[in-house]
């Protein structure tokens, strides 16, 4: 199901036209369905069916109040990585009984906030991560909930910088380390072992690495009930990659078959943490096109979003599909199409085959995970605005910033 569609060569979100968006809330601004996100995880919740089992949206992929609001609406867990997003979380009206704080740099400030507000469980990442725990769980009287983040060494087949369960990585402990440190929670007053997790990297495409990694994970769950020490959940964690340009990602459910197949007869709830999969296509960066620029050797499509609104083609070469908003019958250009911001890799997309005229828009495609939550206000650009849109009604989600908020907290001295 694709909720950004063309009718009558204008293309839609939903219910509503794009330039109507563009027209109420200004450029440059991300577009989210909310039946996209909303099929996606009843997709995951369908391929779960029957099952004892937690999906944990990772709120990394996209923190917007909103986002996770509706997220939590339908019984979505969350998987969190700071204080920040614990915060936003709560706000949201997430469940704290349904959270995994997850991340190899927990501050003491941040295990204390998730201690009071009461995780499901602390996904940790390190002997002196467990450590630290156990001391501040015991200052309060508590007895945290853990899981060991397990490194199953499994190559991912991703890009480099996004792949996580290689050994050469700073995450997770080491497989051959991991029971060791299970023995050691054991002994800690102030630590009660809940479950075990692993994730080995993002926008996978192939269902084998996970299923390779969710075997060694239940191979190490029986290690650890044969020591005597039995858990109550596995967490298979995220990584379920998109379409993004000619990918062919595996449906959730046959993405998923080959690790529920090893579940047959255990008893442990299951946990899953999806980021992308669950919110990169169903958002859109709406950005119009201030000037054509016909240079000697390339055209210039230059669009009002930037490197700082959409980073993901400026660090990892990102392709995001590029579309006109508005169809014309003209020849198509090839264009670079990039932003205002002064750096050459400040750019949304290479080579793009365009039939355009100065003013119009242009939807980047695929950017609802990644997108927003990487922006920054580098060149002192406030941050774009963010809208929902729902059948035929667009809501605005996040205003656009103004340039006052940006230098708000700044004061000159004498
Ligand atoms: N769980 C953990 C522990 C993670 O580190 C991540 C993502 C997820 C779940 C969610 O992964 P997903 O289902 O979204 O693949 N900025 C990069 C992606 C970084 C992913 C980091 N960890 C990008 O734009 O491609």
């Amino acid at each position: 199901m694709n909720s950004f569609v063309y009718r009558n060569g204008i293309l839609y979100a939903e219910g509503v036209p794009l330039p109507q968006i563009a027209a109420d809330h200004g450029t440059p601004c991300y577009v989210y369905s909310r039946t996209a996100l909303l099929s996606r995880f009843a997709a995951f919740r369908q391929a779960l069916t029957g099952r004892d089992a937690l999906i944990c949206y990772a709120v990394k992929a996209n923190s917007n109040l909103a986002v996770l609001n509706q997220f939590a609406r339908v019984g979505a867990g969350f998987d969190i990585v700071s204080g920040g997003e614990l915060a936003r979380v709560l706000a949201a009206g997430g469940d704290p009984a349904k959270i995994v704080f997850s991340g190899v740099g927990k501050t003491a400030e941040e295990m204390r906030q998730a201690l009071a507000a009461g995780v499901f469980c602390f996904n940790i990442e390190s002997a002196a991560e467990l450590e630290r725990l156990n001391g501040l769980a015991g200052e309060c009287d508590k007895k945290a909930p853990i899981a060991i983040r397990v490194n199953p060494d499994v190559d991912p087949k991703t890009h480099p910088y996004i792949s996580t369960g290689l050994r050469s990585n700073k995450f997770g402990v080491a497989y051959s380390e991991a029971l060791d440190l299970y023995r050691r929670a054991r002994e800690l007053p102030h630590v009660d072992i809940a479950g075990i997790a692993c994730h080995i990297g993002s926008q996978l495409l192939d269902p084998a690495p996970a299923a390779e990694a969710a075997g060694k994970i239940l191979a190490l769950a029986d290690q650890l009930a044969a020591a005597g020490i039995p858990l109550r959940h596995l967490d298979f964690g995220g990584g379920i990659g998109i379409r993004y340009r000619d990918e062919t990602p595996p449906a959730v459910a046959d993405y998923l078959a080959p690790i529920l197949a090893q579940l047959a007869g255990r008893k442990e709830k299951i946990l899953f943490e999806p980021g992308r999969a669950l919110v990169g296509n169903a958002g859109i960066l709406l950005t119009r096109i201030e000037y054509l620029k016909h240079g000697e050797e390339k055209n210039f499509a230059i669009v009002d979003a930037a490197m700082n609104d959409l980073m993901r083609p400026a660090l990892y070469e990102a392709w995001h599909d590029i579309l006109p908003v508005q169809q014309r019958a003209a020849t198509e250009v090839e264009y670079e199409v990039v932003g205002p911001v002064c750096e050459s890799g400040d750019f949304l997309g290479h080579g793009r085959r365009l039939a355009v005229e100065t003013g119009d828009l242009l939807a980047v495609l695929s950017a609802g995970a990644y997108g927003m939550v990487m922006s920054s206000n580098y060149n002192t650009r406030p941050r774009a605005a963010e809208i929902i849109v729902d059948g035929a009604q667009a809501f605005l989600v996040r205003r656009r910033e103004s340039a006052e908020q940006l230098f708000a907290l700044e004061t000159v001295i004498d």
